[in-house]
Formats: structure tokens, sequence, C-alpha cells
């Protein structure tokens, strides 16, 4: 993957000083011109911490003015999410409360205009937006592996295992979706369609970047899975139902059908395993957790908002 196209005065700089390596006057740099542009910035200096860019030196993963650019925007992007945050439910009966905050969160649904109303052209368009993602599906809890104890650490990993694929590379979540892609006529490149991820897909994606990469917001990256994992296996099959009304290839389709089956059993595991260990170990993250789960219904919503008001209009 190579830098992707600015948009605006600071990705500009930012991705001229990753292509060159002089990033000396970065503290120069000017302020981002919209919201879409601070996304940008941030995700592109996330992905150094990732697979990284074909045209960016791998030395400027650590670059201390690159670091302090990107510590910039997490910490505005940090506050408005916290700014975004409702009222969260009381500790006690920790399991309950949260599959029920999950469940009377009620935002649109993509998954049922795509199951009955969506051409194909937008389940074309939604798939590339989904890339950002799925082509790296999991990786950020990856993250957090290490900031865990024992106990919750062996719980994430039994999660992970599955994700990627339980030691099979064929049968990785991520290349499941590169498959559906390939015979859906897609490019399954990572980053192939970063120039077209609109602000809620890089939100959604910096959000999963922020919280596995900084420790302190350990629990808010499982409360980002659990929500995540929750929300993922009744939408799941109805993308798979929308699919096969389309026509789209039984690759496509699996990836979603292998979701019904396989999240049912991860929202139960991040929960009552992951999330519960983790609070019942250190209480005091209590309210992390909540900010990484509404983080996740809320940037989902997001999106689906401005992907139904446009295919409306
Ligand atoms: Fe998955
Ligand atoms: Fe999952």
């Amino acid at each position: 993957m190579l830098t992707p196209e600015s948009r605006g005065s600071l990705s500009e700089a930012v991705f001229r000083a990753l292509r060159t390596g002089e990033t000396s006057r970065l503290a120069e740099a000017p302020p981002s011109d919209t919201a879409e542009d601070a996304q940008l910035t941030l995700w592109a200096l996330y992905e150094q911490h990732y697979r990284g860019f074909e045209d960016v030196a791998g030395e400027l993963e650590w670059d201390p003015q690159l670091i302090s650019l990107r510590r910039g925007l997490e910490q505005e992007f940090e506050r408005t999410l916290r700014s975004r945050m409702p009222e969260v439910p009381e500790p006690e009966g920790f399991a309950e409360k949260f599959f029920d905050f999950v469940a009377d969160h009620d935002g649109p649904s993509l998954a049922a205009h795509v199951h009955r109303k969506a051409t194909e052209e937008q389940v074309r368009e939604l798939l590339r937006h989904r890339t950002i993602y799925h082509l790296k599906e999991a990786d950020h809890t990856t993250w957090v592996i290490p900031r865990l104890s024992d106990r919750v650490k062996a719980a994430v990993m039994e999660l992970q295992f599955d994700e990627y694929g339980g030691g099979d590379p064929n049968l990785l979540h991520a290349h499941l979706f590169v498959r559906g892609l390939q015979d859906s006529g897609l490019n399954s490149e990572y980053g192939a369609y970063i120039n077209e991820a609109p602000l809620e897909v890089l939100e959604e994606n910096n959000a999963m970047s922020l919280f596995g990469l900084n420790r302190r917001l350990r629990a808010a990256s499982l409360g980002f899975l659990a929500a995540f994992e929750a929300t993922s296996s009744a939408p799941s099959r109805r993308m798979a139902q929308g699919l096969k009304r389309l026509g789209f290839p039984a690759t496509m389709i699996e990836y979603y059908t292998e979701h019904v089956e396989a999240d049912a059993v991860h929202e139960q595991l991040a929960v009552r395993t992951i999330c519960g260990a983790l609070l019942e170990e250190e209480p005091e993250l209590h309210d992390d957790v909540y900010f990484g789960a509404f983080s996740a219904l809320d940037l989902a919503d997001r999106y689906a908002e401005r992907m139904l008001t446009q295919w409306a209009g």
C-alpha cells in the first residue's frame, strides 16, 4: 500500500514528511482543515504500526515528531469520543447490564437495508468501505494482549485464535474476506480503497487503534470488542441473506455466515469471560469498558446513518 491521497493541509504536510523522511519541521505543520483531514492523518500514523506503507521508511515508525503529532491528534479524538458518552449502568451484575445496554441501544441498521432493499452497487460500496477493517480484522485487539493478566489474556487468546483461523491461514477471518472480495471482482489488497473511506470509517478504525495502542485504555479496547461481537451475529445473518438475494458469490456469503455462529460464541466470551474477568480484577475500569462499548455502537450508527442518508438522497 502507498500513502493515501491527502484530504487537506495537515494530511498533505504529514504524508509528504512520511514519504521524504523529512519530519523535523512537522512541529510547524498547519492545523487540520476538517475532521476528515485530521482522521485520515491519524489513520496513516497508526498504519505505521500495522503493515505500513511501501513508500515510507520503516525507521519512521518511532520518529519522535510523528509520534508527537499522533499524540496530539489522538488526544483530541479521545476528547471527542468521550464527549459523546451517555450515562453508564451501575457496576453490579455486569454481564446482564452490558447485554441490556447493547440491546437497548437502537440505531439505524445497514444489515436490515442490505437484507431487503440495497442495490448491488450499494453493497459493493459497503464492502469496499469494510475492507479498511476486515482486511486486518482482529489486529487491533492483539495490541492489548501483553497488557492483561493471565486470566483475561487466556480468554482473549481463545477469541483471537478463532479470528486468526485456528492456525490455518485459509481460515483467518481477514482471509475469508479476501476470498469473498476476489470472487466479487473487488481489489483485495490492503488499503486499495482507503481514498474512498468516509470520515465515519476512519473514525471507527482509529478508535480501535487508539484503544489498542494505549495501555491505559485497555478496558475500552475490550469493551469495544465486546460490543462489536455482541452486535455481529444477527446482522451477519441479514447480510448473508441480502448478499444471497443479490447473487453475490458463495465465498462472500460465507464470510458472513461464518460470523453468525462464531460471533454468537464470541459475544459470550467477550462480555462474560473477558470483560467480566477484567472487571473482577480491576473494577475501577468499569466506565472505560462502557466507553469502548458505546464508541463501537455509536461509530457504527454514524456510518450507517451516513450511508442510508446518501442512498436515500
Ligand atoms: Fe471475525
Ligand atoms: Fe468475532
